[in-house]
Formats: structure tokens, sequence, C-alpha cells
């Protein structure tokens, strides 16, 4: 981002209390000084900003061009900070700013598409740039809205140059295992009558057999993880107001992947009566009408699991002496609109996970995520004997935070543990182990009473994916099972029997 040749041009004008003609030698001072001084202050030999022709009448217009180092609406509000002083002597006073014209021109090899975004009056592309125009007023250049147009554009002309693909790097493969089955294992699981489609999408309801799978899993993740590395179990929340995600960052991109919650306008029976008695006569449920008493969503069902922990610790300082923190939780299923990714009991919109979170100083972070992953090693190989592999990724949030620098070095970013699925021959992600440096603390004001820096990290061990690769690679029968999978499963109940 830093490297990027931004220039900008902007008109600007200073409303004044009363006609200014009688200070034009102060304003044409103060102007001088600024274009050698406070208009260059931070920038490199030769940049900075300048103001290139100005006028005093019944305001102060002026004319800035500058590059990256000063904007040009910094400096209009460094030229108003020292307009201010010097005019304050003839009693005359700022009224406010106006902004006449602001275009920011954007160097990028490829042109975007035309793009609405909020105080954008006209986006171009001329001759290798971009060429914006703003339409903003004093509030939004105080609260630093033309900065977030620009890092948003910029963003974007990444993405495109990258693609959505997130950066992937090998970190260790296991061994060959032996292979038992080649079948897709939701085929077998719905052939042998252990799951079945639930009634909504990407929904399965599982039955007694491989719920005994996914609960001796969670009894292996207790036994080998959650005791032996001092964790203790919370209760998240499953429905996440805006304000988390505002927190979290998911506000940024969650939109097209998210289950909406909506509230009804109002618990009063009588505003429904009408609904319930279209029901009752003609047994279809009226969407439409429906769909006019519902309020705006008031967030989402549950998607990365941590985020609305961080509740609890919102606005708090901790002691140094109770970290590092270790919490997990497993109280409820997660949800995503996964559209055309759907797939089986790999790709489900309703999921269910246990979402591990440690926070401490980094130290303690990056010492904790090591012991988890020989912990997650010694469950992979010696009990589910699977074939697998850790890749480092990093999440978009990281890359759009400025962390890049902190993932290169592998400290802050993504470990995705990946199994190999024999009948497509694909790798499939079945959990993934996060160190998200600063990220939380820092959106949910979390402090340390050392004044040291706050971490974090969170791991998400999803149930139907351990399932999944497991079945892929070893199939249904518990008799092809390793011993420890098997001695901890004992007897797959069998309960039901259709005619
Ligand atoms: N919160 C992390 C995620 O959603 C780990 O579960 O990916
Ligand atoms: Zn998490």
């Amino acid at each position: 981002m830093n490297e990027v040749k931004l220039r900008f041009h902007l008109i600007g004008r200073f409303k004044l209390s009363k006609n200014g003609a009688e200070a034009k030698d102060d304003v044409a001072g103060v102007i001088d000084d600024a274009n050698k001084n406070i208009l260059k202050k931070g920038a490199p030999e030769g940049g900075g900003a300048e103001v290139v022709s100005w006028n005093v009448d019944d305001t102060i217009m002026v004319e800035i061009k500058s590059d990256r180092y000063v904007r040009a609406h910094d400096a209009l509000l460094r030229l108003r900070k020292a307009l201010t002083r010097i005019l304050g002597k003839r009693r005359i006073g700022i009224r406010g700013i106006e902004v006449e014209k602001f275009i920011i021109t954007i160097p990028t090899e490829k042109p975007l598409r035309k793009l609405k975004i909020p105080f954008v009056k006209d986006m171009q592309y001329k001759n290798g740039n971009i060429l914006l125009e703003l339409d903003v007023a004093e509030p939004q250049i105080e609260s630093r809205v033309p900065d977030r147009i620009i890092t948003l554009i910029v963003d974007k002309i990444e993405s495109q140059k990258y693609g959505k693909k997130e950066h992937w790097e090998l970190l260790w493969e296991s061994k060959e295992k032996t292979l038992r089955f080649t079948g897709d294992p939701t085929q077998e699981l719905i052939k042998r009558r252990w799951i079945k489609h639930g009634s909504c999408r990407g929904q399965w309801i599982f039955g007694p057999q491989i719920t005994k799978v996914l609960r001796t899993f969670e009894q292996i993740v207790e036994e080998e993880i959650l005791r032996p590395l001092g964790y203790h179990e919370m209760v998240f929340p499953k429905v996440v107001a805006w304000d988390v995600w505002k927190r979290s960052g998911h506000a940024k991109a969650i939109y097209p992947e998210m289950y909406y919650v909506c509230p009804p306008k109002t618990r009063d029976e009588t505003y429904w009566e009408d609904i319930m008695d279209y029901y009752k006569v003609t047994l279809e449920v009226p969407l439409d009408m429906i769909k006019e008493r519902i309020d705006k969503p008031i967030g989402g069902l549950c998607y990365a699991q941590c985020p609305p922990a961080w509740g609890f610790l919102e606005g708090e300082t901790l002691p140094d002496d109770i970290l590092p923190i270790r919490v997990f939780d497993k109280s409820g299923t997660s949800h995503r609109y996964e559209s055309g990714g759907i797939r089986g009991i790999e790709r489900m919109d309703e999921f269910h996970r246990i979402e591990l979170l440690w926070i401490g100083t980094p130290e303690q972070i990056t010492e904790h995520s090591k012991k988890l992953q020989e912990r997650y090693k010694h469950i992979f190989e010696n009990i589910l004997d699977l074939q697998w592999r850790m890749a480092w990724v990093t999440p978009w949030f990281m890359a759009q935070e400025g962390l890049g620098g902190l993932a290169e070095k592998k400290e802050v970013g993504t470990i995705d543990y990946e199994a190999f699925m024999p009948y497509s021959k694909k790798w499939m992600e079945f959990q993934n182990l996060s160190n998200n440096g600063d990220k939380y603390p820092n959106g949910f004001n979390v402090k340390l009473q050392s004044g040291e820096e706050l971490w974090s990290g969170c791991s998400g061990i999803g149930l139907e994916r351990w399932a999944a690769a497991f079945f892929a690679q070893k199939g249904l029968d518990a008799g092809d099972w390793p011993s420890g999978l098997r001695r901890r499963v004992k007897t797959l109940p069998e309960v039901f029997r259709f005619l």
C-alpha cells in the first residue's frame, strides 16, 4: 500500500465570519510559510503538499496539490489550524470548510469495474490511473473518509492483481497411510442411513452411529488437548450482533455468506393474526406477508464462533498473572451460506465445531500454538492415522490489516490442516489454527495491566470435517479403523430399522 504513488488535487474554501480582505497579507504569510513547513512535515525531501493558488474574499479559497506523504485533505486541516490562529488576531473566525473539488489519482495497470462507493461522485480510468472524484464535506474529512476510500480502492486493485487466492505454503506432510476406502464418504453414510439430509440446505440429521463417532472425536479432544493443555469451557452466544462483527472485522466481507437474523416487528398477537389465519385456511406459510412484518437483521447466526466471546472481555484490563487464558466452546452450531460450494458433510451450511481460544502475550500465543500443533499431530498420527498435511495460509483479514509482515515471518497467520480425500484425490481442510496477533484485543479494546502487548489465537476443530476425512480414508467399517479410535468408540448403536 505504501508504494502506491497517489496524487491529490483539492480546491477548498474556508468560510469566514466576515470578509477577509483586510487579512490578505497575513494569509499570504501563512500560506508561504505552510508551503515550506507544515505542508512538508513528515514528507521526504521534495514531497508533501503545496498550495498552488489561493484567494481571499468572503471565503479563503485554496487549491492544493499533493502526494501521499501529506494528503491534500490533511493539508487542508493543517492550514485551518494555522489560519485560525492568525485570523483570530483580527477577530475573523473560520466557520467551516467546503470542498469544491477533490480528485485523487491512483495508478493501476488495469481499470476497476464501475463501483458504487459512498462519497465518490465519479470514477474514471485514464492513462493508467483511476481518477476518483470525491464529494465530501468537512465531517467526512474530519473522520478520515477519504483515507478509507483510498484503502478500499487500493485493496481492490491488489485483489484484482493477485486474485482471491490466499497465500498457501506447505509446512508439513504425513507419510502415505493405508487407505481402506475409495468411495465418497457422504454417499456411504447416506446408504447406511447414518445421516439423512435435513429440511434446510446444507444441513444433515446425524443418526446414532455417526453421532457416537462425533462424540468420540470430542472425547479425544477432551483427553488429548483440553485437559492436558488446561482449557476451561465457556458458552459463546450463537446469534451475533453487528457490533461484534464490526469489532472482529467480519463486517467488511461477511454479507454473501452469513445467515441473517430478523426479529418480528412486534410480539403483539393481533399484528400476526391474519398470518396465522392465512396459514390455517390455506396451509401455506405466507412468506411475502411475513417479510413485511419482520424487522431489519440484528446480526446473524454464529459464523466464526470466537468473535462473540470477546464481549466478555470488552473494555477490560487484565492482570498479567491470569495469562495465558485458555477457553473453549462447543455449545452450538456454526452457519455459513455456502451456495455452490455445498458438498455432503464436507461443506455444509450448518456444522459443529469445537473452538479453542487462547489469549496472552505474543510469546505465550506463539508457544501455545506450538503445543497445540504437537497435540494435533499426535491425534492425527497415532489415534486417527490420517494422511494429512499442514499449510501456512494468510487469511484476507490479515493481508488487509497490514499484518502481512508478521505473516511472512510465520508468526501471525493461519495453519490449515488438510486431509487427503481418496475418492476425489483432493485435499480437504478439516480444521485450522490461527495466531490472530493483536486483532481481537485491539478490536474489543482489551488491555494488559503491565501495558505489554496482548495477542490471541484460535483454532476451530470441525467435527464433520474430521468425520469426512476419517471416513474418506478408513471407511465406515469399524473393523478397519485404527485401534485408538475403535477402543474409544466401543460399539456403534443400532437403533433404527426401516421397513
Ligand atoms: N474462528 C476461526 C474461523 O472461523 C476458527 O474457528 O475460521
Ligand atoms: Zn476463532
